[in-house]
């Protein structure tokens, strides 16, 4: 047998349109249409990517995209300056800061700074805090797209095992707090885990964010695990994942290829968010 490969890219199309139907229906009935503020500072390439990849999607969604573009010299106050002024915009319900930051600014003091309600990137303490306590907040794009398709292939995940590989704030802590929300039994494995093949073979999901390039080998897998993997890694100039997917492929039951698995999701959760956060904002 070999796994069912799951399509993010068709997912994240299909969510993309239900996302500017809701837009529509929103501008309709609020008079305004959802606005996305997303802040790039400095000329990072692959950011530069990112951040045209966020605005494009972001109209073709039918939302207002705010793009606001700062030099790499930019200081720590100007940066906060910006923020609080988005902040106070009526018009930006959704606020992402491109990371990496340039290294004099304190990434983590310019997260804090984003208003709770506004942080489309669920990357606030106070929204870290929402979730592993249960309540309403906004969850990091990856991740959520990540269960999502999990549970479109799987249906209830409750009860199943669950190893994520990878503990960043971004994409293994909010990854495991959210498989512990559906009733997982949930391992978070790290660069200090002891026999990590071992602590793999138990799982039925492996959500692979480590950032090494196909980590991860098939006779780690229990047959029939649902596979996510998270990395993008360019390798001689092709991208690969932190799974081995070609030895992955006879062992497990379902996996995300590299692209077109996680990827594409990133970015429709990012508008679903944005639209969360109007309606939130709204109420
Ligand atoms: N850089 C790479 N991915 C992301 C993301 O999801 N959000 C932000 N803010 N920066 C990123």
């Amino acid at each position: 047998m070999s796994a069912a490969v799951i399509d993010g890219k068709a997912f994240a199309a299909g969510l993309r349109e239900r996302v500017a139907a809701g837009v529509a229906a929103f501008s309709a009935a609020a008079g305004r249409t959802p606005g996305l503020a997303v802040v790039l500072v400095g000329d990072d390439p692959a950011s530069q990517v990112y951040v045209r990849a966020k605005h494009k999607a972001t109209v073709a969604a039918g939302m207002e995209s705010f793009e606001r573009r700062l030099p790499a010299d930019t200081s720590q106050a100007d940066l906060l300056a910006l923020v609080a002024e988005l902040n106070a915009d009526p018009a930006v319900d959704g606020i992402l800061v491109q990371l990496p930051l340039p290294a004099q600014i304190d990434a983590d003091a310019v997260i804090a700074a984003i208003d709770p309600d506004k942080d489309v990137d669920g990357f606030h303490p106070v929204n870290a805090g929402r979730l592993a306590s249960g309540l309403d907040g906004f969850v990091p794009c990856t991740p959520l797209g990540c269960l999502m398709l999990l549970k479109d292939r799987l249906g209830d995940l409750s009860g199943l095992d669950a190893v994520v590989i990878g503990r960043s704030n971004i994409v293994g802590k909010p990854m495991a707090q959210l498989l512990l929300r559906e009733s997982c039994t949930v391992t978070i494995a790290h660069s200090r885990t002891r026999d990590l093949p071992a602590v793999v073979r138990r799982a039925d999901i492996v959500v692979a964010a480590v950032g090494r390039p196909e980590m991860v080998k098939g006779d780690w897998l229990k047959p029939g695990a649902a596979v996510i993997d998270v990395g993008i890694n360019r390798v001689d100039g092709k991208l690969v994942g932190d799974v081995a997917f070609e030895s992955a492929l006879p062992v497990a039951g379902a996996i995300t290829p590299v692209p077109g698995g996680v990827g594409p999701m990133t970015i429709a959760v990012l508008l679903r968010n944005t639209l969360v956060a109007a309606h939130r904002r709204a109420s």
